[in-house]
């Protein structure tokens, strides 16, 4: 299998964030050809385009992040029905200067997690369109939606049933083929 960087976002910034450990769980359950690293936007001012005359270090480090990654994977809750709006602010920046989005050709894929019963679906959909914008080649299948009930995974990223598990695992098994694909099509340097 041909290996990939995939930078990842978390979208909440809570010390308890349960899609905090669904990403921890999406790590160890892929194939291991996928090399993970975080892209922080904790740091990241808000956002305003009196900025892109002389981006800021932190702006500039976070471009730079999603630069060097094969693909990004997005990890959010859903807030108000929405973007969780850290990680809006994050995508604002990468997306400009104009001419420079980050997003473009760059494969991706978003998942989440809530208590709620539909897992956080409108906010992914409203992520998918923003995505959509700003160019980003998405995997459309599988899509995943996951209801959080307590203990499902551990602060390790341990899932504790085996049905979330295997479907977890398939879903990055997915997203590593999908990444093959898009990167097939659009080598990084084209
Ligand atoms: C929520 N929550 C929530 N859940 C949901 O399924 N749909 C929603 O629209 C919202 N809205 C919402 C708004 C705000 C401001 C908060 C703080 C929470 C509940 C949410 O799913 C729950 O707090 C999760 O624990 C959030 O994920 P993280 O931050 O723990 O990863």
């Amino acid at each position: 299998m041909t290996h990939y960087k995939v930078g990842y976002l978390v979208g909440s910034l809570a010390t308890a964030s349960i899609n905090r450990k669904l990403a921890k769980a999406l790590i160890r359950l892929a194939p291991e050809s996928l090399e993970f690293s975080e892209i922080s936007f904790r740091d990241l001012p808000l956002y305003s385009y009196d900025y892109d005359a002389d981006f800021p270090a932190v702006a500039r480090a976070f471009k730079d992040a999603i630069k060097a990654a094969d693909a990004i994977l997005f990890v959010t809750p859903e807030y108000n029905r929405s973007i969780p709006g850290g990680l809006k602010n994050a995508i604002d920046w990468a997306s400009r200067p104009y001419g420079t989005n980050s997003f473009t050709r760059k494969p991706s894929a978003v998942i989440g997690t809530s208590p709620g019963a539909i897992g956080t679906a409108i906010a992914q959909q409203q992520l998918r369109s923003v995505l959509g914008f700003c160019n980003s080649p998405q995997m459309n299948a599988p899509e995943a939606y996951i209801r959080f009930t307590p203990n499902l995974i551990t602060d390790d990223g341990e899932v504790t049933v085996e049905a979330t598990e295997q479907f977890l695992r398939d879903y990055m098994e997915e997203f590593h083929a999908f990444i093959a694909r898009v990167l097939t099509v659009l080598p990084r340097d084209a």
